[in-house]
């Protein structure tokens, strides 16, 4: 097939997988169907007293709880580099560069603090905040770890004190985002709650108070959670059922946060909970229309995995591949089947998902693109990039040396370079969020501008009447990028976070350099007199000012710093043969061979 036809192909693909990303991002699909009658459902969301979940009838319980699985955990291959001893100069170089990430940090911090505290986020621009996680200072909780981390000892006590106000039974909001809730707020508590070494009995408290309004949502005739939840409905004791549509995302990243709530207060019903999930995922992964991956959207009310037909390692399905290695390390190994789907989807994706772009350099890249298939069930590459998807560098380079996948390493390392690549390309050293490639035909291809500037004016669409080199100029495409289809930078941590694990698994200097450079372009892009925004378009030129749009979710201290921070840290802070880090950079203690559980 020529490449011509091919990117027809590729482009009527990606027109109905937008169509399908925008119907699912619309809130209406994802609002519980109100089918039956709800009780009493109070529009103004916060109860004036707690609830007292442990204290509700359970309407349709577990005949018997799956427990966490007992014995010696097995010996896992050493996943970190063995570090040799440090030189003077790469020492104070590395300690310069930590000392600018924690003043990032620091004025950050200090922002929240004067203007937005107790709040959920600082709005940076405007030194107002915003409130999209129900208003339970999501980020002091997303942070509390940080500080550890950071030896921001008063900072720390300040927010220790703070969040014993916090009621962690109910919401501002009505209808709760179960995902968003369990990685940032639980995965919060119990990171910080695994790190710290006083062990703040008040983070266990919080923990389990939030895991038992949470563990409520499970509550429906098979026991799937509903994850966009009406938890006024719950509380008063309403009628629930699982959704017909939920993210795979959504619905396959509660496994580690919960288990780590077992393993802690030595109750299995949250393990229990989040393991019937997981059984569903292993029954349907070899029949969805690509076996072996899982579609963006699945049905857990009819228990439907195989309707969809749009797959990604991007947003939306993202952490539910993410998790299962991540779990069968939580759990010393010893439940194979995270494993055995980790491997299963890896293959998969190596033969399918991830795709050489051709680039200028004619670098061995790879990148993590979407899948769809056709009503024939053909299978079609959508060449596109998501800052997202960078994550799975870090990922198969933690598979690679879990499972003795050795030949994998050269994957993460090439799924890594891609995301520098992507970097280093933009004007402002930064990648956006979606863009389009081209991709190689063959695992080899060199460099043809020709086919690019063709590329770049068939992406633009018929109703575009310019010459190539015209769209190129006017949308500041750098080469290789035949479409931004979104070039916003959110403050997003995936690309930092594999170039962190990389290093830490490799130990190659080139990735600090590579950091460096990333944090360099980040922080002159996007600090604001409050804090770090988020960025309208990452293709106006560095150092000259930017659009910022006025936003900074809790995830840029708690993720993007932190790793930022950690790899110019010495490799024993939060070793990754200690600690394995939820999809929000929250460290959960690994059980350890020789003191076997905790
Ligand atoms: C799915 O298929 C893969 C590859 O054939 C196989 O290794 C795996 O065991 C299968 N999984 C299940 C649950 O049967
Ligand atoms: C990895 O390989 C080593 C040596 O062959 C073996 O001892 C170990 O059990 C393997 N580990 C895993 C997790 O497969």
């Amino acid at each position: 097939m020529t490449i011509l036809i091919r990117r027809i192909i590729g482009l009527c693909s990606a027109a109905i997988f937008l169509v399908v990303v925008f119907r699912q991002f619309s809130p209406e699909l994802l609002e519980p169907d109100h089918r039956f009658p709800l009780a009493n459902d109070k529009s103004s969301a916060r109860l004036k007293q707690p609830v007292k979940w442990k204290d509700i009838p359970i309407r349709h319980p577990v005949t018997s709880i799956v427990p966490l699985p007992t014995g010696k955990p097995t010996t896992i291959p050493r996943i970190q580099h063995r570090f040799g001893v440090e030189t003077d100069h790469n020492k104070q170089k590395r300690l310069e560069r930590q000392q600018a990430v924690k003043e990032a940090f620091q004025h950050s911090w200090k922002g929240y603090k004067e203007h937005a505290w107790l709040q959920d986020e600082i709005a940076p621009v405007s030194g107002g905040f915003k409130n999209g996680f129900g208003q339970r200072a999501a980020t002091l909780v997303d942070n509390l770890d940080t500080l550890i981390i950071m030896g921001l000892d008063d900072e720390l006590k300040e927010a220790l004190a703070a969040l014993k106000e916090i009621d962690f039974t109910t919401s501002m909001e009505t209808t709760l985002n179960v995902f968003e809730t369990t990685i940032r707020y639980l995965g919060g508590l119990l990171g910080a709650y695994d790190l710290s070494e006083t062990k703040h009995s008040i983070l266990l408290e919080k923990a389990t108070e939030l895991g038992d309004m949470l563990y409520a949502a499970f509550d429906t005739p098979n026991r799937m959670p509903i994850t966009r939840w009406n938890w006024v409905n719950a509380a008063a004791g309403g009628a629930q059922e699982a959704l017909s549509g939920s993210l795979s995302a959504e619905l396959g990243s509660l496994t580690l946060e919960f288990t780590r709530l077992s393993q802690l207060t030595g109750d299995d019903k949250y393990f229990d909970a989040v393991e019937r999930i997981s059984g569903h995922l292993l029954k349907h992964q070899n029949k969805t229309r690509i076996a072996g991956l899982f579609p963006i959207r699945v049905n857990p009310l009819q228990e439907v995995f195989n309707d969809d037909r749009s797959f990604t390692f991007g947003g939306m399905s993202d952490s539910l591949y993410e998790y299962l290695p991540k779990q069968w390390l939580l759990l010393g190994g010893l439940v194979p089947k995270y494993r055995q789907m980790y491997e299963t989807a890896i293959d998969v994706a190596k033969q399918h998902l991830f795709f050489r772009p051709m680039n200028p350099e004619n670098q061995d890249l790879l990148v993590a693109g979407s899948l769809s298939t056709s009503l024939s069930g053909n299978v079609k590459l959508i060449p596109e990039g998501q800052h997202l998807a960078c994550f799975a560098g870090g990922m198969v380079g933690m598979g690679a040396q879990i499972f003795n996948r050795s030949e994998d390493l050269r994957v993460a390392r090439q799924l890594v370079n891609g995301c520098i690549w992507a970097y280093d390309s933009m004007p402002s050293g930064i990648m956006p969020e979606i863009y389009r490639l081209v991709p190689c035909p063959t695992y080899q291809c060199r460099w043809d501008e020709g086919v690019w500037k063709s590329a770049a004016q068939f992406d633009a669409g018929m109703g575009r009447d310019q010459t190539p080199d015209e769209i190129i100029k006017d949308d500041r495409l750098p080469p290789a990028f035949t479409q931004l289809i979104d070039p916003r930078f959110l403050l997003r941590p995936e690309a930092i976070e594999s170039v962190f694990i990389l290093y830490r698994i490799t130990g190659d200097h080139e990735l600090l350099e590579a950091a460096w450079r990333m944090f360099d372009a980040i922080r002159t892009a996007t600090k604001t007199e409050f804090a770090y925004s988020s960025i309208a378009d990452v293709t106006a030129p560095k150092g000259l000012p930017t659009k910022k749009l006025d936003s900074c979710e809790s995830f840029w201290m708690s993720e993007t710093l932190k790793y930022f921070y950690l790899i110019f840290s010495e490799p024993h802070v939060v070793s990754l043969d200690e600690y394995v880090l939820n999809t929000e950079a929250h460290p959960l203690r690994r059980p350890q061979v020789e003191n076997s559980w905790f």
